[in-house]
């Protein structure tokens, strides 16, 4: 007696595999039932495996008993079948399927396993939540366009590994347990039951561990590594996501990102057969900012925002004027031909801009004979003139206005610009557009915290020529970190780093530690430094969000198997759940009373 249910059948071929070519043979399939159709007494099933779809017959001419055995099948049932390739008659050819001129007449049919009826059908376009879709994961994995994704991500990985290897980075891996890698999100922790009311936090980032081993002397690293970060998630964040991490000694910039570049031309050659053009262009962070209102410029399209707080500083639009003297700034965007934006719309805009704390929306719409707009009384014929000169209006031009501090200004209007773009069809869905953000600033001011924070990390080098603000003006100091934009999402980040203990002490002080403070949390890293540190940097691409845009999805859960929900949790499994008291216990916990709050 066997308990092999496949007995002596073992598969041939895949259900992408057939064509004409093979008209004759014999041969074995195993899949999922796609779809079965009764005609004429005759069974067709589609089915269907990873690489795509076969036709298989069950013909009672051909034989009687294999076709009332093939009455049993349904939707997702799990099939066997041998039997012989044979052409299509004339008229039933499917010109769309690889397979489409062939199907397979069966001989013989195992049913390997019945199914419960699905709850959403297994295509491209299903018409269930996400958060049905993501309870039945193993279901919604099925799905065509599921499947492409995590396929393409497997060649990504692939080539990012394939390229990485052949230029001399060697895989090493790094702790999952273990301390504080800021990054600026919040950590998860990981109670230890050997050292009692002790915690470790899952990475942010490999960063101090790449840096730990450059120090060692591995010279290039890379890993495809998990990295987790406690933050509020949107549609290209998750709470564990993966980079492309990689370290690199004795560089500067230019080597890293040249480096970067050949990655993602690498990749974008594998998956998507397309010849990326390099060097990509490059903004500085005030460049990016200036132009486009953000870090992360979408350059597929122009409506770039312009500065006019020198013509209307000093006109009579009170709003404007003032904002000007209390040391704001004006920025206008010229959106061509949209004078005929209706109230509904342009009220709409000013909400939108007003997500991102605008305090109002100006517009003037330039007609043939005149500019209409609650505000065009208020500016000379003078200030009108140097208006049309600097945006470069012309009738049919809607002109959008931001006034306030320079950072509402750039970012209500990047976001305004953004939105505009996609509403007005501006954007080229078949572009990839990379560039460079460079020269970004060193540190922030967190107002909550009122304290300087890194705007990368505290181990980013600042530019040499800066270092003597460090301590006299920190927020002017630009610093050697470079962004990866693609099509207006930030795929990559990374930065020359401080590589002197001296001058990774003065960053610490400047972002208010005091000696005890950074000794205790990076102790281990100062020692390292003052052992001998080559100068080195790196960079870490986000994997999911890459592949996302690789696959032209929308949200990077469509590109990672088992995503999490906007609330961090796995629909699936249920993560996370409560644990007993027992285990409680041995790690000395108690959850608070305001839990259940
Ligand atoms: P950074 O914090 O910029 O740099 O992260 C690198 C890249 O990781 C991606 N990313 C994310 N993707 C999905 N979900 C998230 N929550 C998420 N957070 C970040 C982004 C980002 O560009 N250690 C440094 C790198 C370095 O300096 O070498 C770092 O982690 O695409
Ligand atoms: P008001 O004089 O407040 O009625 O504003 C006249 C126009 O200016 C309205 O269209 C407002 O949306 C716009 N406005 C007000 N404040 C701002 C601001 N800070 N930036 C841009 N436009 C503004």
């Amino acid at each position: 007696m066997t308990t092999d249910h496949l007995e002596s059948m073992r598969r041939t071929h895949h259900c992408q595999a057939l064509t004409t070519a093979d008209i004759g043979r014999e041969v074995v399939l195993m899949g999922w039932t796609q779809r079965r159709r009764d005609h004429g007494g005759v069974i067709f099933v589609d089915l269907r495996d990873r690489e795509g779809i076969t036709q298989v017959v069950f013909n009672p001419a051909v034989d009687e008993a294999v076709h009332a055995k093939a009455q049993a099948i349904r939707s997702e049932y799990v099939l066997g079948v041998r039997g012989k390739v044979a052409a299509r008659p004339e008229g039933m050819r499917n010109p769309n399927l690889v397979t489409g001129g062939i199907e397979v007449l069966v001989t013989e049919l195992k049913i390997l396993n019945s199914a419960a009826t699905p709850i959403f059908m297994i295509e491209d376009r299903v018409d269930v939540s996400e958060s049905i879709r993501l309870q039945h994961r193993h279901l919604d994995l099925r799905r065509p366009n599921l499947q492409r994704n995590v396929i393409a991500r497997h060649r990504a990985g692939a080539a990012v590994r394939a390229f990485l290897n052949a230029n001399g980075f060697l895989d090493i891996e790094t702790p999952v347990l273990t301390r504080s890698t800021p990054e600026g999100a919040r950590d998860y922790l990981v109670p230890s039951r050997v050292n009692p009311g002790q915690f470790y936090a899952l990475p942010q980032s490999p960063q101090l561990f790449k840096q730990l081993l450059m120090i060692a002397g591995f010279d290039r690293y890379y890993q495809i590594v998990r990295c987790f970060r406690d933050e509020d998630l949107r549609a290209d964040r998750q709470p564990e996501f993966t980079q492309i991490d990689m370290e690199l000694s004795f560089v500067g910039e230019e080597d890293v990102m040249a480096m970067g570049e050949g990655l993602m031309a690498a990749v974008f050659q594998e998956v998507l057969d397309l010849t990326l053009t390099t060097p990509f262009p490059r903004l500085t962070y005030d460049e990016a900012v200036g132009r486009y209102g953000l870090d992360k410029p979408d350059i597929r399209f122009g409506l770039e925002l312009v500065d006019v707080s020198d013509i209307v500083g000093a006109s009579n639009f009170k709003v404007f004027a003032d904002v000007v003297k209390g040391g704001g700034i004006v920025k206008a965007i010229n959106v061509k031909g949209a004078v005929d934006m209706t109230r509904k719309e342009l009220d709409d805009l000013t909400a939108l801009a007003a997500v991102y704390r605008a305090k109002g929306m100006a517009w003037i719409k330039i007609k043939d004979d005149a500019w209409q707009s609650p505000i065009a009384k208020f500016f000379s014929p003078a200030e009108k003139e140097a208006l049309t000169a600097r945006l470069g209006l012309a009738p049919g031009d809607l002109v959008l206005f931001g006034a306030d501090t320079p950072a509402v200004v750039n970012e209500s209007l990047g976001q305004l610009r953004n939105h505009l773009g996609e509403k007005l069809g501006l954007i080229d869905r078949e572009r990839f557009a990379f560039t460079w953000v460079t020269h970004f600033p060193l540190l922030e001011y967190d107002e909550t915290g009122k304290r300087y924070q890194a705007l990368h990390h505290p181990f980013t080098a600042p530019l040499e020529e800066d270092y003597p603000k460090l301590a006299s003006d920190p927020l002017a100091v630009r610093s050697r970190a470079y962004d990866l934009v693609l099509n207006g999402f930030e795929v990559g980040g990374g930065s020359i780093r401080v590589h002197r203990v001296d001058l990774q002490q003065r960053i610490f002080a400047a972002l208010g530690m005091a000696p005890a403070d950074y000794e205790e949390k990076f102790g281990f890293l100062l020692q390292a430094l003052a052992s001998g540190a080559p100068p080195h940097g790196g960079i870490a691409f986000g994997f999911d969000r890459l592949v996302m845009l690789l696959c032209r999805e929308s949200s990077i859960r469509d590109v990672i198997p088992f995503p999490k929900t906007q609330r961090a949790a796995c629909l699936m499994t249920n993560a996370p759940a409560g644990v007993s008291r027992e285990q409680l216990d041995e790690l000395y916990l108690r959850v608070s009373p305001l839990a259940d709050k």
